[in-house]
């Protein structure tokens, strides 16, 4: 008899091609340097917000330049690759071989890839401990039962902050995404699933992490909740 497939493996293999074909089309232009539409234009500068943010509250850690910082779900590289040029050693992780592709030319063309150490693979067989680990704008696509048990995975195995973003519960925005209206249709993007705050603490503890910095971004089509969590 087969293995039994279960929803979250299934997930998992649709993200998997989406991220390894359209959605590597669409994320590598967002994230890139090229013309792209004016709604795209806010999704590439809102998420150059949250990123800057996000690098703030990891600097303010003081960590040494030889910490074990995971990138969980890399993309291209823009976070690992900003924290390379500081002088981090980073450990960047990704599904989708393309977006791993496109992260060492990055790396490259930054003269930052020898600090780099680049993996495909997904981030339910990841295992061991960390002293950082940041994960932006993956968990946005897990649905309730997924988000729990990988945000409090991620969550245990970092020994200090762990720092993600996740998509705030809205009731409007649910509202536009449930008529088909939340984004245009030629930039939609793969189903957001919205979390309510108290869920993602009460996922953050069962990894043993409490929040201590929580801000809601909004920039036109972006929106997003960056949280920093660190242990009880
Ligand atoms: C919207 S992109 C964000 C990329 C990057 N973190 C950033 O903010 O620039 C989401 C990324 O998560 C990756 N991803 C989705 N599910 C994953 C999984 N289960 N394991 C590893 N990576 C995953 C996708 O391949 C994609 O590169």
């Amino acid at each position: 008899m087969g293995k039994e497939i279960t929803d979250v493996e299934l997930h998992k293999e649709e993200l998997q091609s989406y991220f390894n074909g359209v959605g590597y089309e669409r994320w590598a232009a967002i994230y890139g340097e090229h013309e792209v539409s004016a709604i795209r234009k806010t999704v590439r500068d809102g998420h150059a917000l949250m990123m800057s943010q996000a690098e703030n509250w990891l600097i303010s850690h003081n960590l040494p330049k030889d910490a074990r910082i995971l990138d969980a779900g890399c993309g291209t590289g823009l976070f690992s690759i900003e924290l390379a040029k500081k002088g981090f050693n980073i450990i960047s992780v990704d599904i989708a071989e393309q977006m791993v592709e496109k992260a060492k030319i990055e790396a490259e063309k930054a003269r930052v890839l020898d600090r780099i150490e680049f993996g495909v693979s997904d981030l339910e067989s990841i295992q061991g401990s960390y002293d950082a680990i940041v994960c932006f704008d993956v968990l946005i696509h897990y649905p309730p039962k997924g988000f729990k048990t990988m945000c409090s995975k991620l969550a245990s195995m970092s020994n200090g902050p762990f720092i993600f973003t996740y998509a705030p519960y809205n009731s409007f925005l649910a509202f536009k995404m449930w008529i088909g209206e939340f984004f245009p249709k030629n930039d939609r993007r793969m189903n957001l699933q919205m979390m309510k705050e108290p869920f993602v603490e009460e996922s953050l503890a069962l990894g043993g992490k409490k929040v201590i910095k929580h801000e809601k971004i909004h920039h036109g089509f972006y929106h997003t909740a960056l949280v920093e969590a660190v242990p009880q």
